[in-house]
């Protein structure tokens, strides 16, 4: 597996869309996101059928429950042998620590544990939000940076985080625990509903350890055209 991927998210609605957009990509092996639109449409099986076609797979469902519920719902999801998931730091500790047991419990035997990564906070989640609606007293950067060392205590292997905050996690928590970060978008393209971009070069700069691509190669008249660029400036 390539430690430092590109990964696309298949924000799809069904099996079938998938299907025609992976058709551009003939034999190329991706590292693809599965989000809760197309795992609660499609079922474990999308990720049977991406997985014959040799792609690697960070399925994307943030869980946040009690710690017995996400440990088993985690080890479920092993079993799936998925390369990549996820859960809300907001759970506390307990719950990510009960997510690594769950994933250490269901995966195969000879095969290695999914990695497994925090939501810090959502992308959507303002510092309005945070004083009037969450009562957190809190700076949302400091949020952020708290809730990675949580989840780097908890056994955790990284956290999703926008570009911006790489830096600073790089520094406080070391290279070793992953950032990948969604909101990439080329020089040229719209910035959507995402607010905090940046380009893959930049990210690359920065140090992030992944790149969430969706709408910048999924979107493009030739998304394997606009695969290729991203890449290009990500690998560089
Ligand atoms: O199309 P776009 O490149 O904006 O897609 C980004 C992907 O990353 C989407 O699947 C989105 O749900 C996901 N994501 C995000 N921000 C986060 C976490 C996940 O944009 N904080």
């Amino acid at each position: 597996m390539n430690l430092r991927p590109l990964i696309i998210a298949l924000d799809f609605k069904d099996r079938s869309e998938v299907e025609e957009f992976l058709n551009h990509f003939h034999d190329e092996k991706l590292f693809v996101k599965v989000g809760m639109e197309l795992f609660y449409q499609e079922g474990p099986q999308i990720i049977s059928y991406l997985k014959q076609r040799g792609h690697y797979i960070f399925l994307d469902l943030k869980l946040h429950d009690i710690p017995n519920t996400v440990k088993q719902a985690m080890q479920g999801l092993a079993k799936l042998d998925v390369d990549l998931v996820n859960v809300h730091a907001a759970g506390g500790k307990k719950m990510m620590e009960a997510a690594i047991a769950g994933l250490d419990a269901g995966t195969p035997a000879g095969k290695q544990r999914p990695a497994c990564i925090a939501v810090t906070q959502l992308t959507s989640t303002s510092q309005e939000m945070v004083d009037k609606e969450l009562l957190i007293n809190e700076n949302i950067e400091n949020i952020v940076l708290h809730y990675a060392k949580m989840a780097k205590e908890s056994g955790l292997d990284g956290v999703v985080c926008s570009t911006h905050e790489v830096e600073i996690l790089n520094e406080k928590l070391g290279r070793s625990f992953m950032t990948v970060t969604p909101g990439i978008r080329m020089k040229e393209d719209s910035a959507d509903d995402q607010t905090r971009i940046a380009t893959p070069d930049l990210a690359r700069r920065l140090g992030s350890t992944a790149i969430v691509v969706g709408r910048s190669i999924t979107k493009q008249p030739n998304p394997y055209e606009a695969y290729l660029n991203v890449k290009k400036l990500w690998e560089e």
